[in-house]
């Protein structure tokens, strides 16, 4: 195997099953962008320095521009043996330029250096999340637009509880999907803060400036304490938090749009393009991919549990334990990417089948409230108002009758206190229209919702 960059002071060789169980370049080879990235910031910044010479971080710079175009097309040779992504580029930095290729890791660490790879990365995750969210954003929004005026029971314990309308169900997810993305935005701000000075753990005696490496890679903000600044995986847990609980959020949807493709509820026909057969029951659709979508949210809490456990019992600063962050960070960043796509292109090609919808309304005795509250309406008190209409539920109940359908005769065997008005009061489009309170079902707040988040669209 070739030569190490640290064998200095080693006689033997690598045991094999060493170099195997310590390489990471499998994985973390993903970052070689921003490897490059930050290393031409380092390049340059030592170069302003004084640190090199300008004719060497001339040689760095177009090298590792070089390098970019390797990795870029495919013909970069990654070695196990040369450990991770950092010492592959390093060595063939020098493979290709010689002496100053030697030159680049001065005042650096790999400690500080995989931790400014890693923000990068992070910080380009969350702003792609922040697009996932967006997109599906604006299809709930598209649909909720649709079908402002299409109703469906509104649950609470997953039993018939009021009338809602499509939209008000809709914008629920949307807003979740929101507060997803400003969790976002406001872990960019502690993402982004740039770990390049403090090396190895106790900053440089070279006259670095950590400012200016920096604005060369395009973050606000430095380090304040080099150890700090190496053990630091915060940044990783809180993005990996975020994407849980935006993983959280779709698989409750999804646990709908499962709940809702079942024939026994029937409020959507799943697209085609989003469903599969079975190999055996000819009759079969099935909701496959909200079916794994939920699955794979586990995954993604794995990742955040994983992540948890790997820092709570490190000393500082840097351990090689460390290493272990970026597998869990990758397969949650994949995970909550595609997930987002696919649910807003899912979404947007949902159909819903609001005479269902309607039909189960009518079953579930959903404008019983209503009748209570129009009976406090006429001085009755709540409680007793709550007991009449118990009691007229239970009749009608009986007799397979929705309330609405009961004469004005058999409803005043409840209560005298009940007239000719009661009908449109049991009417279900104007028991969701009478909720026009802030955040309601009613039209107008749900118009201002929608016309909240278009303009949140719209801005961001
Ligand atoms: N591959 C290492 C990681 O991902 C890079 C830093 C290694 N530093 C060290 N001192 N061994 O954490």
């Amino acid at each position: 195997s070739s030569q190490k960059l640290w064998s200095g002071r080693f006689d033997k060789t690598t045991d094999r099953l060493v170099e195997a169980y310590t390489a990471s370049v499998h994985v973390d080879r993903r970052l070689a962008v921003q490897d490059i990235r930050g290393s031409m910031a380092h390049a340059r910044m030592l170069g302003e320095q004084g640190v090199l010479p300008p004719d060497d971080v001339e040689a760095i710079v177009s090298g590792l521009d070089q390098i970019l175009a390797e990795v870029n097309s495919g013909a970069f040779v990654w070695r196990d043996e040369l450990e991770d992504v950092h010492m592959n580029i390093e060595s063939r930095l020098t493979e290709l330029i010689g002496d100053a290729g030697k030159k680049l890791h001065t005042g650096r660490s790999r400690n500080d250096q995989v931790a400014l790879d890693f923000r990068l990365y992070v910080d380009e995750a969350l702003k792609r999340w922040q697009d996932g969210l967006e997109e599906l954003v604006a299809v709930l929004v598209r649909r909720a637009e649709e079908h402002r005026r299409t109703l469906l029971p509104g649950c609470t314990h997953l039993q018939p509880a009021q009338p809602v309308s499509l939209a008000q169900h809709l914008l629920a997810y949307a807003w979740m999907f929101r507060r997803d993305h400003a969790r976002a935005e406001d872990a960019l701000k502690r993402v982004r803060v740039s770990p390049l000075g403090a090396a190895a753990l106790s900053g440089t005696t070279y006259p670095l400036d950590p400012a200016m490496a920096a604005r060369e890679v395009g973050f606000p903000e430095v380090f304040a304490n080099s150890m700090d600044a190496v053990s630091d995986r915060d940044f990783v847990m809180e993005s990996v938090f975020i994407a849980a609980v935006t993983m959280a959020h779709l698989s409750r949807l999804c646990e709908e749009l499962i709940l809702w493709a079942n024939p026994a509820f029937g409020f959507v026909r799943l697209p085609d393009a989003f469903a599969t057969g079975s190999s055996i029951m000819p009759q079969k659709k099935n909701p496959d991919v909200a079916e794994l979508m939920r699955g794979k949210t586990g995954r993604v809490y794995g990742a955040l549990m994983s992540l948890m456990t790997l820092v709570k019992g490190l000393p500082l600063t840097y351990n090689r334990d460390l290493q272990e962050d970026k597998e869990p960070f990758f397969d949650a960043d994949k995970t909550v990417e595609t997930s987002l796509r696919l649910m807003a292109s899912m979404m947007a090609e949902m159909e819903f089948v609001p005479e269902r919808m309607l039909a189960l309304l009518r079953k579930g005795y959903l404008n019983a409230t209503e009748l209570a509250d129009y009976l406090v309406g006429k001085k009755l008190p709540f409680r007793d108002a709550h007991h009449v209409v118990g009691r007229a539920v239970a009749f009608a109940e009986d007799q397979g009758r929705p309330l609405e359908e009961l004469s004005l005769q058999e409803l005043q065997s409840f209560s005298p206190l009940i007239q000719e008005d009661v009908f449109s009061v049991l009417d279900y489009h104007q028991a969701v229209a009478r909720r026009s309170g802030r955040g309601g079902t009613g039209e107008a707040p749900v118009q201002n919702q929608i016309s909240e988040l278009k303009a949140w669209l719209t801005a961001s």
